[in-house]
């Protein structure tokens, strides 16, 4: 019989013998966590992608992800772990949709989350991820900002971007969207003296009563430097799994029960072996123009962040 433990000390020798390394998002599994090279945020995956030296990464994360690192390591092997791990956000407006909007919007910056397929970023100005989206937002040059596909993230840049004027393509994480005012005052009733930890992609209402939001790398940092000894995470349970193991003299729980997202729990110990072995996983591939185009979309982001 396989173990977890078993599998792990296999996928750590293959990796070494193939020289590949396994990249993955801060919600992965604590499973993979444990034999991954780097595990970080979104904006830090692709600046990792581009300074690693191995010839091939394999993706533990969603697709978006995955095609951001073609997109900036063109010549490397990039493989998605799990070729089913797509965000639904990130499917929620087609090209179509996005060139309407620019024709309705005209003069408007169109900024997109990092959570986009290639295809749509090659149609907009600016990539921005939680953890640089308000700074991108204050920069670009322009007033006026399209913002998509995550209405939550976008309101809440708005709000720290009040001398900008902002339209949204409202899509939402479904993850996030799930949680409610309601689920935070219960919680704060349970554990008083809890910080309150949260993505800025969770609504408004739940946002206004956080004590921290910020990028899942930021909420990491946060729990781990603060003195508190109890906190709430707002964010995929993944995260508050984590912190409990990181920091086992503190106390973390998950803002709900509802914060799972799907397309992170089906990525396996399983799927990164398969990849090792050669089979399983997907290989991106991008059209040159998609490839081109969203390159400059990207790096538009890596130009306002320094
Ligand atoms: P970050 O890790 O950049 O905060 O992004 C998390 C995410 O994808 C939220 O849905």
């Amino acid at each position: 019989m396989l173990t977890i433990n078993l599998m792990q000390r296999q996928i750590m020798e293959l990796k070494k013998e193939k020289g590949v390394v396994i990249v993955a998002h801060n919600y992965i599994s604590q499973a993979i966590r444990e034999i991954a090279d780097h595990v970080a945020d979104s904006y830090s995956l692709t600046e990792i992608a581009q300074r690693t030296r191995s010839e091939t990464l394999l993706i533990c994360g969603a697709r978006y992800i995955a095609e951001t690192c073609k997109v900036l390591c063109p010549k490397k092997k990039i493989i998605l772990v799990n070729k089913e791990a797509n965000c639904p956000m990130a499917e929620r407006f087609t090209a179509d949709d996005v060139k309407r909007a620019k024709k309705q919007y005209p003069g408007y910056a169109l900024v997109c989350y990092i959570n986009t397929s290639a295809e749509i970023k090659a149609l907009c100005d600016v990539c921005v991820t939680s953890s640089t989206a308000v700074n991108s937002c204050r920069k670009i040059p322009n007033n006026q900002i399209l913002f998509l596909p995550d209405v939550n993230l976008g309101s809440y840049i708005a709000s720290k971007v009040p001398e900008k004027t902002f339209a949204f393509l409202e899509g939402c994480c479904p993850t996030h969207a799930k949680v409610t005012a309601e689920d935070v005052i219960k919680v704060i009733a349970e554990r008083p003296g809890a910080k309150i930890l949260a993505h800025p992609t969770c609504g408004p209402d739940v946002l206004k009563l956080a004590d921290f939001i910020g990028s899942t790398a930021d909420i990491i940092d946060y729990a781990k430097n603060s003195s508190a000894e109890e906190f709430i995470i707002g964010t995929e349970i993944a995260i508050a799994e984590h912190l409990q193991y990181a920091f086992p003299e503190k106390r973390f729980y998950p803002l709900s029960k509802k914060l799972i997202c799907r397309d992170m729990k089906i990525i396996t110990l399983h799927d990164v072996y398969d990849c090792l072995m050669g089979r399983g996983g997907e290989e991106i591939e991008l059209a040159s123009q998609v490839q081109l185009r969203s390159l400059i979309c990207i790096n538009k982001m890596f130009e306002l962040n320094g």
